[in-house]
């Protein structure tokens, strides 16, 4: 005789029968974790009612009683979440900025706290920002800042990676981002992060069809998000403001355009000692180091101390005594490093606070 007769089928086929069978339409995953809930439900049911009801009336009763609105959408949300690569950020990032590095403050001041502080935001008329750039040159730390952000906020952190955008071609890209832009509508709690924004949202005068069908669907798509009710942040990024197109940088689109530069002497040295922090020392002596680092981005004090501390790991293998790293050893490797930032770059930066910033 065939086995198979005697073998039940899989919890997502009954899930979609059954579903099928009383007029209800949902995606496979979400039918396969209902399923669970109603095999629970037609077992509580039975009691109540004392005797065995059956799947179809047990889902029906579960459909119209117990499945409320508000359970489908959290579930449906958790899904999409799951399906965006939401992450959690810890707030540590937020903590570790030094309060005087920009633009720490004017997020505080500016985003995070009318966020959190609903109730006296309205009093005073302050509308919460949806929409926000940051811009400056690369390795500045928009990206950290960003993440930082949403650490603080305790809100999901996604980010639309251009892949995600170009997995159908570059003519489909316009269609994923409204479809993307769709999801984020069902979503509560979120900073949806583009980064490389002039990607994107390039100038529609220099830019070819592709492009400025994109353009074009942002501008459509930002009204859109900051209409709707459920708090949304859409963070972009972009390390040439100038190139994106004037029309989306116009008021009433974008709520802040924030800066994110050149470090002062504090910020720099907020950033080495935290990183020296992680690293086996001995006696450092700041006042030295700090002048020396005027060019350095985030990312090069970054790189600068990953390649001081592989150095003082190489010698402490080879000599198998203790190598606590030194000032000396940290200006020898300052002197030989390129940092990121050009006086030209900040020229340009200087340029672009003046004509760009919005806050
Ligand atoms: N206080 C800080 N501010 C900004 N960046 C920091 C800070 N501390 C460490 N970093 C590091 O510096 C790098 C900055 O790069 P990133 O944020 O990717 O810059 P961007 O997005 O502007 O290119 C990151 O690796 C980040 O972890
Ligand atoms: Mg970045």
């Amino acid at each position: 005789m065939d086995q198979k007769i005697f073998e039940s089928p899989a919890p997502e086929v009954c899930a979609s029968k059954i579903f099928e069978a009383s007029g209800a339409k949902f995606d496979a995953d979400v039918a396969t974790d209902l399923w669970q809930k109603i095999m629970q439900h037609k077992w509580i049911l039975s009691e109540r009612l004392n005797r065995d009801v059956g799947f179809r009336i047990a889902c029906n009763d579960f459909l119209e009683n117990i499945g409320t609105d508000e359970e489908l959408a959290t579930h449906n949300q958790e899904k999409l979440l799951v399906q965006m690569g939401a992450r959690t950020i810890s707030r540590d990032i937020w903590d570790t900025i030094s309060d005087t590095q920009p633009p720490k403050q004017l997020i505080q001041k500016r985003i995070v706290l009318p966020l959190i502080e609903g109730d006296l935001s309205r009093k005073h008329g302050v509308i919460p920002p949806k929409t926000i750039i940051f811009f400056g040159p690369p390795g500045t730390g928009k990206t950290h800042f960003v993440k930082a952000m949403a650490g603080r906020l305790a809100w999901w952190f996604i980010e639309i990676a251009p892949s995600m955008l170009m997995i159908d071609g570059v003519d489909r890209i316009g269609a994923h981002l409204r479809e993307i832009m769709e999801k984020v509508r069902g979503l509560d709690e979120v900073v949806l992060f583009i980064d490389e924004f002039e990607e994107f949202a390039g100038s529609r005068d220099s830019a070819n069809r592709v492009d400025r069908s994109i353009t074009n669907e942002f501008l459509k798509q930002v009204p859109l998000i900051k209409s709707q009710g459920n708090k949304v942040l859409l963070v972009c990024a972009t390390n040439y403001i100038r190139q994106l197109d004037a029309a989306l940088l116009r008021p009433g689109r974008f709520d802040c355009i924030i800066p994110v530069g050149t470090l002062d002497d504090d910020g720099r040295r907020t950033i080495l000692e935290y990183y020296l922090a992680k690293m086996n020392t001995g006696i450092i002596d700041m006042d030295r180091i700090v002048p020396l680092t005027v060019k350095f981005t985030p990312a090069d004090l970054e790189y600068l101390f990953q390649i001081v501390a592989q150095h003082a790991f190489e010698m402490e293998c080879e000599s198998r005594s203790n190598i606590p790293v030194t000032t000396d050893m940290i200006t020898e490797e300052i002197a030989a490093f390129r940092p990121s930032l050009t006086e030209a770059m900040v020229e340009e930066f200087k340029e672009d606070v003046a004509t760009y910033s919005r806050v």
